[in-house]
């Protein structure tokens, strides 16, 4: 049975050709769905979307670079002249960038906060009167908890408050026409971007995980899923972060882990 009634509706998922975006795009295809693969990946994405066709769902790869305006023009075009409505949207796409400010190259501020914000910005501009056009339809900004604490790399850091700050304005303009945005702030996830910088990144950032690991790109599914579906129908302008609790309690977590066996009951 599908639960989430996300069975022929129409779902565009940015950067779905790997990591979070496949694992969606996969689940969304298997429940039912249409789903719009957009990506820079050429190759990755239509052997996706080739896959997910063999196994009886419905897929559309769509090369879109999230960064270039005329190529949301062209999917708007593309949806318009197909299922005519777009019921969800997932801006997933995302690059990791690890510097502070004085280590961040000009050319690094602008390519992150182009691809990482902008990029939600020009989706939710641009399938607008798409979305508006569904009978039911949800946005999923995915930010990170990069975009819930203070964080050490700037442009990364800078992108995903925006991505917060942003889905509060969409909540705002597109309530009228039913349409609900939420942003999603992940913690730890095991794809390749997690993986782009040292390993003892991963290992040292553990410590303050309560869950104790890292999160499967299933978990964070579910959690899409979720904001996609009628489930979460009253559910918008809020922040949905999936992190093994590193972001409420990671401090005290590492604290307790380093005092070990001490007692802890003094303070
Ligand atoms: N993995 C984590 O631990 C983690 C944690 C928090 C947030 N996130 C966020 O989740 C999202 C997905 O990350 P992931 O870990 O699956 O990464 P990933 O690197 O596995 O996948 C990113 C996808 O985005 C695509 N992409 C990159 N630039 C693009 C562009 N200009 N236009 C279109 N597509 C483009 C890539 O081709 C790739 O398919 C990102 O926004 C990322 O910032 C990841």
């Amino acid at each position: 049975m599908d639960h989430h009634g996300l069975r022929d509706r129409t779902i565009v998922v940015t950067g779905a050709a790997t990591g979070m975006g496949r694992a969606e795009a996969t689940e969304l295809a298997a429940r039912g769905g249409h789903v719009w693969i957009a990506d820079v990946a050429e190759e990755a994405g239509r052997a996706l979307a080739r896959t997910l066709t063999d196994d009886g769902g419905r897929a559309t790869f769509f090369h879109l670079d999230v960064t270039d305006p005329s190529a949301w023009a062209d999917l708007r075009d593309a949806l318009t002249d197909g299922p005519g409505v777009v019921h969800g949207l997932v801006n997933n796409a995302g690059v990791s960038h690890r510097y502070g400010i004085v280590d961040t190259a000009d050319e690094d501020w602008h390519r992150v906060l182009d691809i990482n914000l902008s990029g939600v910005f020009y989706g939710m501009k641009y399938l607008a009167p798409l979305l508006k056009g569904a009978d039911t339809a949800s946005v999923v900004n995915v930010s990170s908890i990069a975009g819930m604490t203070g964080y050490f790399a700037a442009a990364y850091a800078a992108s995903k408050w925006g991505v917060r700050g942003i889905s509060k304005t969409g909540a705002l303009e597109f309530a009228p026409w039913g349409v609900r945005v939420n942003s999603l702030h992940p913690g730890l996830v095991d794809t390749p971007l997690l993986w782009s910088g040292a390993p003892e990144f991963v290992d040292e950032s553990l410590r303050s995980v309560p869950a104790g690991r890292v999160g499967a790109p299933g978990e964070i599914t579910d959690a899409v899923l979720f904001l996609l579906s009628d489930a979460s129908r009253y559910v918008t302008g809020t922040e949905l972060v999936v992190d093994g609790g590193m972001t409420s309690g990671g401090l005290y977590h590492r604290l307790l882990s380093g005092l070990g066996e001490q007692d802890t009951s003094r303070g």
